[in-house]
């Protein structure tokens, strides 16, 4: 990215990245109060994907008036911030991308010349606003682009919009600091089409009203990518005291049988790790447009309605994104280079919810899975930029959606165990509480994790068993990473190595038994052998072109391209136009690419994409281009 390096050195002083904000400390608890001192006067790493000078001017409430036009495809409005500056400082920056700002006014200077610096990759636009000591509020009026890259509108009898704010797209629909070291309170005022829903991620109305006008709070600080905004025709029904689902009318009941045990994911999460800050714990079931499986948007997770199977069996997405409500929300990775700080946190209190609600069977089935997945990754990570296997990354002057792998979520899950287990759970429980809770509402980095580790919890042995240096700033997967125990999924791989030597016949393999996590291990390690004759013998034996399953479909999806079984080929069309979950794209295209079938895939990607999130569709475009 020579482009950034040079508007840097052209622009020093507009253009200089922002710092995540240094935290006051409290009172330091007695038994951490080395630790505690030696962290706060650390430097703070610095966010590169930010223009915000926090530590100048930093914004601390907003209060948002828009209205949300779908003929237009335009969200417009006024942003008014509350602000926070030295004395000194002369300009307040914000993050912008692709936004039309109309006027900027201030407390005390009225419409005052706000500077607009020049456009770079990912990171769009500096707004630059002039402040004096007197100024504590400034107020934008702008408009989002058509193009904006956080929205989805879909189309149709029924419209529906909804945002993707991580990890930097917030500011595509409102001007912010957008860094997540920043955090602000929230207020909102929103007009959308009469009788359509709107919600955020905030204290939120249960029903639709004909003028719709709807009014949001947030009381707790958030960081921006956790602004979210959806409106549609939806509806909502409630789960327990503090939680509820919100799916459209179609989908409700589903929604509501599906995830009945959120509750009890809730209850669980409190026993560990602290009571729950948000106040209630809702889920959102998004349009199966949804680039994500699931997006932890504080009181409101938005999910993909793919998770709903009938049968409860994907639940582990809600108890993933519950705990980024500790993990990511509460204690926030300052920079998306210690994005492994918010995914790797969270998949291991993921694993200990689910624990803790299904059993140690289940979560070390899931585990397994993980580990599968991982291997695979690093390998191909490896071949590409090992440096981007590191816990720490290195994200400067990329996108940092090149990020989001299984290093951060999985390695930093294996990581957590390996101190887990090398501690004993009840030492570590009780160094993780105090974690989340001594540190809410604040950032965190890499380095600052390193010494409130070693400070709190490792003894020098400890250290020399895990070799920190090795997981955090090494390449691929240390040798001392925990081996997970599943008898079940060792028994599901012992099945379909007799099944593939023709030892089992099909109809006799316990599919029907089978969990999904097992038929799931099954099909992703059906062998390169496998024949289009044993394909249809497991597809006539157990249906699975037709299954409701979606995790178990992709696998089937992806196998049946990679052996060229085309009796799916039908439904792997409609699956690609129906769902846009990059996770589930990015392989079968990818998979039709390698085996020779990139006309199959461009043909069905012309179909699919105008139903896809900008997320999807870039990861896509790149896949196919020539
Ligand atoms: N916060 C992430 C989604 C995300 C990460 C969006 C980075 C944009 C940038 C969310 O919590 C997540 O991890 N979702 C996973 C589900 C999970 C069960 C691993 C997903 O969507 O696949
Ligand atoms: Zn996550």
């Amino acid at each position: 990215m020579k482009k950034i390096a040079l508007l840097l050195l052209a622009f020093p002083l507009l253009f200089a990245c922002g710092e995540a904000p240094t935290e006051k400390v409290e009172a330091p608890a007695e038994r951490s109060e080395s630790t505690k001192d030696i962290i706060a006067k650390m430097k703070l790493a610095t966010d590169h994907h930010s223009y915000a000078r926090p530590n100048e001017a930093k914004v601390t409430h907003l209060s948002w008036d828009a209205s949300v036009d779908f003929s237009t495809k335009v969200i417009a409005g006024t942003a008014t911030y509350a602000i926070q500056a030295k004395d000194s400082a002369e300009r307040i920056i914000l993050d912008i991308r692709e936004l039309t700002i109309e006027q900027v006014t201030t407390n005390d200077g009225g419409a005052v010349e706000f500077e607009i610096g020049p456009e770079a990759e990912f990171l769009g636009q500096a707004l630059s606003i002039p402040i004096t000591s007197e100024t504590n509020e400034i107020s934008i009026t702008y408009s989002s682009s058509p193009e904006a890259e956080a929205l989805l509108w879909v189309e149709g009898e029924d419209p529906f919009l909804f945002t993707q704010s991580q990890a930097i797209l917030a500011r595509t629909w409102i001007p912010c600091q957008d860094s997540p070291g920043i955090r602000f309170t929230y207020d909102a005022k929103v007009s959308v089409p009469g009788g359509l829903l709107a919600l955020m991620s905030a204290e939120n109305p249960t029903e639709a009203n004909e003028a719709g006008v709807y009014t949001f709070k947030m009381e707790q600080p958030i960081p921006s990518y956790l602004m979210a905004l959806a409106v549609g025709n939806i509806a909502y029904a409630p789960v327990g005291d503090r939680t509820a689902v919100y799916a459209t009318p179609d989908l409700i009941d589903a929604a509501k049988y599906e995830f009945e045990e959120m509750n009890d994911m809730l209850v669980a999460a409190e026993e560990l790790y602290g009571d729950y800050a948000w106040g209630r714990y809702d889920l959102l079931i998004l349009p199966a447009a949804f680039p994500f499986g699931g997006m932890e948007n504080p009181r409101l997770t938005f999910a993909t309605p793919t998770i709903i199977a009938g049968d409860r069996s994907l639940t582990s997405l809600v108890a993933h994104e519950l705990a980024h409500s500790w993990s990511g929300n509460l204690v926030t990775n300052a920079t998306w280079d210690d994005f492994w700080l918010n995914e790797g946190f969270t998949v291991y209190f993921e694993q200990r919810i689910m624990e803790a609600v299904y059993g140690r069977e289940t979560s070390e089935m899931l585990a397994t899975l993980s580990y599968q997945g991982l291997t695979v990754e690093v390998d191909e990570i490896m071949d590409l930029n090992p440096n981007d296997t590191h816990l720490k990354l290195h994200l400067q002057g990329r996108n940092p959606d090149d990020g989001m792998s299984a290093i951060a979520y999985d390695k930093g899950y294996f990581f957590l165990r390996l101190i887990e287990e090398t501690v004993g759970r009840e030492k570590f429980d009780a160094f993780l509480k105090e974690y989340f809770q001594g540190n809410a509402f604040k950032v965190m980095d890499t380095e600052r994790f390193i010494t409130y580790l070693k400070g709190e919890l490792l003894t020098p042995e400890d250290e020399k068993t895990i070799n920190l240096e090795a997981w955090i700033y090494g390449a691929g997967l240390p040798d001392n990473i925990p081996s997970v125990a599943s008898d079940r999924l060792v028994e599901v791989d012992s099945a379909l190595s007799e099944w593939s030597k023709g030892f089992i016949p099909t109809p006799e393999l316990k599919w029907n038994d089978w969990a999904y996590q097992e038929r799931y291990r099954f099909l992703s390690n059906l062998p390169e052998s496998t024949t289009f004759d044993q394909m249809k013998d497991l597809d006539d034996s157990f249906g699975i072109t037709q299954t409701g399953n979606n995790e178990v479909l992709f696998a089937w999806l992806e196998q049946s391209i990679l052996h060229d079984y085309t009796p799916a080929y039908p439904r792997v069309e409609t699956f690609l136009v129906d769902v846009g979950r990059r996770k589930f794209l990015t392989p079968l295209y990818r998979g039709m690419k390698e085996t020779g079938k990139i006309d199959m895939a461009r043909s069905i990607y012309e179909k699919a994409r105008p139903n896809y999130h900008a997320v999807a569709y870039n990861t896509m475009d790149e896949l196919l281009a020539e």
